[in-house]
């Protein structure tokens, strides 16, 4: 079978001059097609969907847009252009040119730290599978699908490095990628918050506001690599995640928008009664959303986190724009861990504290787009604030985990968390009735009652714009 690459798999990395990578990919191809029929989006296979495709890396190139079937959408494999003379920029190998290939003493970490990202990428676009079938409308479902899409050509990212690079244990790495599966039993996806499902579109936007944005810290310390063509792939892959956590952000503050629309339009703190989602329930929401992703940065302390730093393999946040050695022999930094019934901060070797300072970084960035929600909010009139919770709370890696807290960050006892936690996160109730409300609208323009409309739409088109067609 041959297949012209350059015309079915839009690339800058001249595959069809690398006969045994595109054999390679060649072989990988329709297993991944059997996996999106399968795992991807339900139902969504004869619609045709107003998408933007990466076509080039230039400015203008990688933001086609045009109505595509999703199933012939066409995943492209780009990395951001070399820079000349690129060095690694950090750790034991600072100063040296960057690596073109994998360095062979760090072929294992780096092919753990690229399946490892890999492996999420499918993973969301399992979770959020069946969310196609309850769209609020028509913008959503096509920022839905978007999504999606793109969580699939970072899968072919990953999947390229892995074929390009690492020879036969590469193509058997990215065999598995295909084989694990969210919440699959026997074999899982590899980090656990990518077993949970995204059942309602509340917690849809709630992922892509804070799960997705640890993607965007995995990727930007990725950037950072040594390794230049992971590096090189990672910048591309966030020029698509900004979107990401822009579908998230405009969607909780949507929803929140409609919260209190509802309120002054009633006079009432009875949201629920007129179909709306109360406050209270998008805090508890967001407190489990933000949990689960602050995990994902891994232990406070970390002996790989230090190793795979050393090695110049994974950077910190804008390594070079830092001012230090960044070597991080004798720094410090101050991590947070348990003392009596608080949180209190020490110093501690920043070299092992990578993970948790990737972590600061996050945190800080994930406030702005409360502050935002919050101004909503203001707007209306309404006396109330959404607050990220204290990263003591519900936690199940690290320091933490050991522990039950509040979201203000008091350490309590395991009775008073099994008294109080209905109050902090989604109950059982919540979810249902969240649940409830999940019903697709589907006329061009409109949008279900406890959402509010988009501000604009997508790429200069109007809101009831027929962003799918159903065919
Ligand atoms: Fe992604
Ligand atoms: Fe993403």
């Amino acid at each position: 079978m041959s297949i012209d690459y350059q015309e079915k798999i839009p690339n800058n990395v001249n595959l069809s001059e690398d006969r045994r990578l595109q054999r390679a990919l060649e072989k990988w191809q329709p297993g991944y097609q059997q996996w999106w029929s399968e795992l991807g989006p339900e139902g969504s296979h004869q619609m045709d969907v107003y998408l933007r495709t990466a076509i080039s890396v230039e400015p203008g190139g990688w933001a086609n847009y045009g109505h595509v079937k999703m199933p012939d959408y066409r995943w492209g494999i780009f990395l951001a252009p070399q820079e000349e003379d690129r060095k690694v920029n950090f750790g034991a190998h600072k100063g040296d040119a960057a690596w073109q290939e994998v360095p062979g003493e760090y072929r294992a970490e780096l092919r753990r730290l690229i399946v490892t990202q890999g492996d999420t990428e499918p993973a969301s676009v399992e979770q959020q599978r069946h969310l196609g079938l309850t769209c609020p409308s028509l913008y959503d479902l096509r920022n839905l699908f978007q999504v999606n899409v793109e969580e699939g050509r970072h899968l072919w990212a990953m999947v390229y490095l892995l074929h390009a690079h690492f020879g036969r244990d590469g193509r058997e790495e990215a065999e598995a990628m295909l084989e694990r599966h969210s919440g699959d039993a026997d074999k899982p996806r590899i980090l656990e918050a990518f077993n949970e499902p995204t059942p309602d579109w509340l917690s849809f936007f709630m992922f892509t506001y804070f799960t997705d944005r640890d993607g965007k810290y995995q990727l930007a310390s990725l950037a950072e690599s040594g390794f230049d063509p992971l590096s090189r792939t990672c910048r591309f892959m966030l020029t698509e995640e900004a979107h990401h956590m822009f579908v998230g952000e405009t969607g909780v503050g949507r929803v929140i928008q409609r919260a209190c629309e509802i309120m002054n339009e009633h006079k009432t703190d009875d949201v629920r009664k007129y179909g709306g989602i109360d406050l209270a329930t998008i805090q508890r929401y967001l407190n489990f959303h933000f949990s689960v992703s602050v995990d994902l940065f891994g232990q406070e302390i970390s002996t790989n986190a230090a190793n795979y730093f050393t090695m110049g393999l994974k950077g910190r946040f804008q390594e070079t724009r830092i001012d230090d050695d960044h070597l991080l022999k004798d720094a410090t930094y101050s991590v947070a861990e348990v003392k009596g019934d608080g949180v209190v901060f020490s110093d501690q070797s920043a070299l092992t504290a990578v993970n948790e300072r990737l972590r600061d970084d996050y945190i800080r960035d994930c406030q702005r787009g409360v502050d935002k929600w919050n101004r909503v909010i203001e707007e209306a009139g309404i006396d109330f604030k959404m607050t990220i919770p204290n990263r003591a709370f519900h936690r199940g890696i690290g320091t933490f985990s050991a522990v039950k807290a509040t979201p203000d960050g008091r350490i309590i006892t395991q009775a008073d968390w099994d008294h109080k936690h209905a109050d902090w996160l989604p109950t059982d109730e919540d979810r249902a009735y969240v649940t409830s409300l999940m019903k697709a609208v589907t006329e061009p323009g409109k949008v279900a009652n406890w959402i509010a409309s988009p501000a604009k739409g997508i790429n200069g088109t109007p809101t009831d714009f027929e962003y799918v067609r159903f065919n």
